[in-house]
């Protein structure tokens, strides 16, 4: 089936689709996005991906701003006409299409806004019952990783380098501390405490990160947000990543130390659960 996806306002099949060469997404990666997750045909967590995508466009001045509602719409639409149960929206918005030049153009520039889904198994698959492994890596990103762009070149040659070494993804680091996953943060679990590094500009703040947040304190387990070494990653409890795609996964093997014996451990196990429970009860 030929999939729907959505231009500046136009439905259209993606061979169809078509954006500017001048685009500024296209010429300078001026363009932030946002992933949502789709459960049961419905959007998970979508008004805070609509908060952070206006914050992100607001820490880059994008003049024009976005009617949330007209999101919501697109979103449910695109979900309905291809059909996705479960899977994903990518939206995003660039700074619209101007002459090359690296200076910003006019704050009345029209966004490019464009969204399409992907079907994928997002509770049940291979990762959540096996988990991953991660190797670490130097984290070579600008030092505004909080706003959500398009910028993936260097997460993306950290995954590949992570695939060709046969592990599964990268975790990056900076000075020997762990900073986040190639497109997840990343997580540990030592004694009766939770790690993840606190949410500055080196890292996203993710969604799924502060929805799990809130699931552990429920669980009545204790979350203390702080940086974490190689080190201690590599002799944590438990170890896991989240994010919009993989929800809460186990990472089983750090470099070449497995955690809680390569096995998925019942802390994440119990946080992965009690995560999907509260998404499917809370879905748009
Ligand atoms: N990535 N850190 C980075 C660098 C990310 O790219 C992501 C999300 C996260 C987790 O954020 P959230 O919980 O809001 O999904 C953390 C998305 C899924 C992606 O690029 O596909």
């Amino acid at each position: 089936m030929t999939r729907t996806v959505y231009v500046n306002g136009e439905y259209v099949a993606e061979q169809e689709a078509k954006v500017s060469v001048f685009d500024r997404a296209f010429l300078f990666a001026d363009a932030v996005y946002e992933v949502t997750s789709v459960l049961n045909g419905k959007l998970v967590d979508f008004d805070n991906h609509m908060k952070r995508l206006q914050r992100s466009m607001l820490e880059l001045n994008y003049g024009p701003k976005i009617d949330e509602d007209e999101f919501l719409e697109f979103h449910r639409k695109l979900v309905s006409i291809n059909k996705i149960d479960e899977g994903i929206v990518y939206l995003q918005v660039s700074r619209g299409i101007a002459e090359r030049d690296f200076a910003f153009p006019s704050s009345d520039t029209k966004l490019t806004v464009t969204a399409f889904t992907q079907k994928k198994k997002l509770i049940e698959n291979e990762t959540a019952t096996k988990g991953i492994t991660v190797i670490t890596v130097d984290d070579l990103r600008w030092k505004r990783c909080d706003i959500k762009t398009i910028q993936l070149l260097y997460p993306s040659i950290a995954k590949t380098e992570a695939l060709k070494k046969g592990a599964d993804d990268a975790w990056m680091t900076q000075n020997g501390y762990v900073m986040e996953g190639s497109s997840n943060n990343a997580w540990i679990i030592k004694g009766k405490n939770i790690h993840t590094r606190e949410a500055d500009n080196l890292i996203l703040n993710g969604i799924t990160r502060l929805a799990v947040m809130k699931v552990a304190e429920q669980l009545k387990y204790r979350v203390v947000p702080k940086q974490f070494t190689v080190t201690e990653a590599e002799n944590a409890d438990e170890a896991f990543i989240t994010s919009a795609t993989a929800f809460v996964t186990s990472v089983v093997k750090i470099n070449d130390y497995k955690i809680n014996n390569g096995k998925i451990g019942v802390f994440t196990q119990s946080l992965r659960e009690a995560y999907i429970k509260q998404a499917l009860d809370t879905l748009t």
